[in-house]
């Protein structure tokens, strides 16, 4: 069994906090994250991180913790043996989990000087091989071979106001992602977007390789859907013009949605917690045994209740403050 961590961004630590979990799940690795602020560790006997990497929105970098010491740096040779090979350039940073904002340059020119001494490798701030994060918790530091996020920089550079169809009901790329990471979505699988206005949802969930079906009541937004996904280049995709109280699909693997809500989306006049109802109610008969629910909504709908209601429990819940007394909340439900 290798120990392995994961630094989460800043923003939305909760959230981040399960998509990390959640994508250990999808790879499958029963393991929990024990969590120290944005710093998590679990034990796992396969790699995920190139899963988790390849993947998460929020995970910043992540890799394998290889050696650990008091804070007076006395590392066992052997593992400092194994954290970089002596014809390795490297880099060290250090993170500090109570103080995540605090230089760390002394202890991090300290601890690259006991690396050096002991492994003959050279340093290297701009050119490294391996980088080497130092990870402070409680007493101890450990050291860890750490990779950078290879999507997040992508993710962070796109917004849906880049999409080729713009429309203020959009979901935001990010919440988009972590709400597919959040169900599982992996490649090949079907994504129902009941309400899929003009894609946000649809486009990640094709990004990740997912076929997809939207429907919606507003035909100019699908019209919109189609050339968003055309321009991530969706394979399979599906979209229908209609009401959510007449769900044509008969199973899929995935619900990832947002139902209406303020007044950028309209509902022609029914209440929105009517038509949620209808969802989680057709739910139990499309979503296949295993498959995921991901839906995010105002606090104000109590979705919770209206999962329990159709004989489900929420598998979790994160909530997100948007602004003002807005709170969203994000339920996941396994079938
Ligand atoms: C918050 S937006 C969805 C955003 C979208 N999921 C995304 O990923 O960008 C809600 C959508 O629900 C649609 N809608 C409202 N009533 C509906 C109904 N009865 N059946 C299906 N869609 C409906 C609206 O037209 C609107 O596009």
């Amino acid at each position: 069994m290798e120990r392995y961590f994961v630094i989460v961004t800043g923003e939305e630590v909760p959230l981040a906090r399960v998509e990390a979990q959640a994508l250990l799940a999808t790879a499958s690795i029963d393991s929990s994250i024990e969590w120290h602020g944005r710093v998590g560790f679990f034990s796992a006997n396969k790699d995920p991180m190139s899963f988790i990497l390849s993947r998460a929105v929020y995970v910043r970098e992540g890799g394998i913790v290889k050696a650990e010491a008091s804070w007076s740096c006395d590392f066992d040779k052997t593992e400092l043996l194994q954290t970089v090979r002596p014809n390795e350039t490297f880099c060290v940073r250090v993170f500090d989990c109570s103080r995540p904002r605090a230089s760390m340059q002394d202890l991090a020119a300290t601890i690259g000087g006991i690396l050096k001494r002991a492994t003959g490798a050279r340093v290297s701030l701009t050119n490294a091989i391996a980088r080497i994060m130092a990870i402070k918790v409680g007493k101890r530091i450990l050291l860890a071979r750490s990779q950078l996020s290879r999507v997040r920089a992508g993710i962070y550079s796109r917004s849906s106001r880049k999409r080729t169809f713009f429309h203020p009901s959009l979901m935001n790329v990010r919440l988009a992602r972590a709400m597919c990471n959040l169900a599982g979505v992996m490649p090949r699988g079907v994504l129902l977007d009941p309400f899929c206005g003009a894609g946000g949802i649809l486009c990640e969930a094709a990004e990740i390789g997912a076929s997809v079906v939207g429907m919606d009541l507003n035909f100019r937004l699908l019209r919109g859907a189609m050339v968003n996904l055309q321009q991530v280049g969706a394979k399979e995709a599906t979209l229908v013009n209609g009401d959510v109280r007449f769900l044509p699909i008969s199973n899929c693997d995935y619900i990832v949605t947002d139902p209406p809500y303020g007044r950028v989306s309209s509902t022609r006049g029914e209440r929105a917690v009517r038509l949620v109802n209808a969802l989680l109610e057709a739910a139990n008969g499309i979503v296949n045994r295993g498959g995921k629910l991901c839906i995010c909504s105002d606090s104000r709908m109590k979705v919770g209740e209206i999962i329990k209601h159709y004989g489900k429990q929420p598998e979790m819940c994160v909530k997100i403050r948007v602004h003002g007394g807005l709170v969203r909340e994000v339920f996941t439900v396994r079938y």
